[in-house]
């Protein structure tokens, strides 16, 4: 398999983080790309028609895209360890926070996008707030829920500590540990995991 990736992308890093987990390193080649919207990847789009990283072209050729769709199928690749629930009401939940946590890396990416790719007289200030917003709305959200999550793991969990990774990485200004200690306590613990320290983004 070839995953088509950029390092700096929370959405490839929690890919990144399952590869690890599920022990599949030596079966996906990493290919790095640079791509924005307005210089879109060739290669990228030869694979993927919406030029988006993290984009996985399996063995038989055929491309999988988007991020929550490559890790269900890295998932059914391997016996165990498995990071979504079975059935029943702990499936929904794994996979609403999955969505919940890529709900926040969108806003957080698109405020990033906002204020680092449009020209500065274009940028709309209300519009980064209410990304912003949406960033406060699922920290909170995770923050209720940080004590139940003790040393459980699976993708909304590893969707979480991605989406609180890119905070660090590209809002190091937020203090958002203050606001959410509960998560922020949970986050310490999770973050020191081989898989978390192996694939932090660094520029
Ligand atoms: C970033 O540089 O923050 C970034 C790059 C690719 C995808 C998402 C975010």
């Amino acid at each position: 398999m070839k995953l088509l990736y950029a390092p700096a992308s929370p959405f490839v890093r929690k890919v990144l983080v399952f590869i690890k987990e599920l022990g599949l390193e030596d079966k996906v080649e990493l290919v790095k790309v640079s791509t924005t919207v307005l210089d879109q990847n060739a290669e990228l789009a030869a694979c993927n028609p919406v030029t988006k990283i993290p984009t996985l072209v399996m063995d038989n050729g055929k491309s999988l895209y988007d991020s929550r769709v490559i890790t269900a199928y890295l998932d059914s690749l391997v016996a165990s360890p498995s990071f979504y629930a079975a059935d029943g009401d702990a499936r929904w939940d794994v996979l609403a926070m999955e969505a919940l946590a890529d709900g926040m890396m969108d806003a957080a990416v698109n405020a990033r996008y906002e204020r680092g790719l449009r020209p500065a007289e274009k940028q709309w200030d209300d519009w980064v707030d209410g990304q912003v917003k949406k960033v406060h709305g699922a920290l909170k959200a995770f923050d209720a829920a940080a004590s139940s999550f003790g040393d459980r793991i699976d993708a909304g969990i590893v969707g979480a500590a991605c989406a609180c990774g890119y905070l660090d990485f590209r809002y190091p200004d937020i203090g958002w540990r203050e606001d959410y200690p509960a998560l922020g306590t949970w986050y310490a613990k999770f973050s020191e995991r081989k898989s978390m320290q192996e694939t932090q983004a660094s520029s």
